[in-house]
């Protein structure tokens, strides 16, 4: 047992946590952490990294720029950075069992996450889901356009098509729709379209896609984009 520990403290020594950073960011950008055959996601799918996220990206996640220093997540109910990436990893990347304290994996991800964490002091950021779900006024259907290349393309690919989409488990839209008549009998597409965006995989709707949060996306910008889907 002892010998065991030495060896295993040795192997800490020998990676230091510069080495265990770069592990993390190669796990951050890839989907393989998951295991899981179904999952196409990694962190970076959904979350950007600067400070600020590039131009032309709207992501469901924070950037998570910062993200270690903040005092808590996911709109306050999360009180460890741990417990706040498994809801990602196990909702959205189908991990089956939760990313443990101890893994390695956990704690290059931990020194990544602090490497992009500068600002001591920095503050934890709102999220808001919207609760009720209900129609949004239409918007300008460039504007739309603008808002599915920035948010919904990287993963649903070309519109109609689907074309270059991150994985065939994304419906192809808006021609998915044509089956809510059936799968939703009475509800208005745009409205299963704003709950799915608004709730995601929660609520009791299945799925892996994120849910997007008041900050990550405005109705106006929603209402914009269901003009340009034609719902
Ligand atoms: C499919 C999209 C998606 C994937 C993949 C994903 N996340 Fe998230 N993540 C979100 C959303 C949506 C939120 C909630 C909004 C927010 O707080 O950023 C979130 C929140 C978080 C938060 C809390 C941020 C805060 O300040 O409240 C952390 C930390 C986090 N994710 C880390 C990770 C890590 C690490 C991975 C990879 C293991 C990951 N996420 C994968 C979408 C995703
Ligand atoms: C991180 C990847 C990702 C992003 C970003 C994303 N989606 Fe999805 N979406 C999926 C996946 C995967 C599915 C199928 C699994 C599920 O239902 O969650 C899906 C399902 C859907 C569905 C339900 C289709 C059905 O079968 O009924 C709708 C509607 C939808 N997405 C709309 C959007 C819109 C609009 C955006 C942009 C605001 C968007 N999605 C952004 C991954 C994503």
């Amino acid at each position: 047992m002892a010998a065991l520990l030495v060896g295993v403290l040795a192997g800490c020594r020998e990676d230091g946590p510069q080495d265990a950073a770069d592990y993390g960011e190669a796990l951050f950008q890839s989907s393989t952490l998951s295991s899981s055959e179904y999952n196409s996601f990694s962190c970076a799918t959904c979350h950007a990294t600067t400070a600020q996220a590039p131009a032309g990206r709207i992501d469901s996640g924070h950037t998570l720029y910062n993200v270690a220093a903040r005092p808590d997540w996911w709109g306050g109910s999360e009180t460890r950075l741990l417990d706040a990436v498994n809801v990602c990893y196990v909702n959205f990347m189908r991990g089956v069992t939760k990313l443990g304290p101890d893994e390695p994996r956990s704690r290059a991800l931990y020194e990544y996450l602090s490497r992009i964490s500068p600002d001591a002091q920095a503050p934890a950021l709102p999220f808001t889901v919207v609760k009720d779900i209900q129609d949004v006024p239409r918007g300008d259907a460039t504007r739309g356009e603008a808002v599915y290349r920035a948010a919904c393309q990287n993963c649903h690919g070309a519109t109609h098509t689907g074309e270059g989409r991150l994985t065939t488990f994304a419906s192809v839209l808006p021609e998915v729709t044509r089956t809510y008549d059936e799968a939703f009998p009475g509800i208005p597409h745009a409205q299963v379209v704003i709950e799915k965006v608004r709730h995601g995989p929660f609520f009791g709707v299945g799925g892996t896609m994120p849910l997007y949060g008041k900050e990550a996306l405005s109705d106006a910008d929603l209402g914009a984009l269901l003009t340009y889907l034609g719902l």
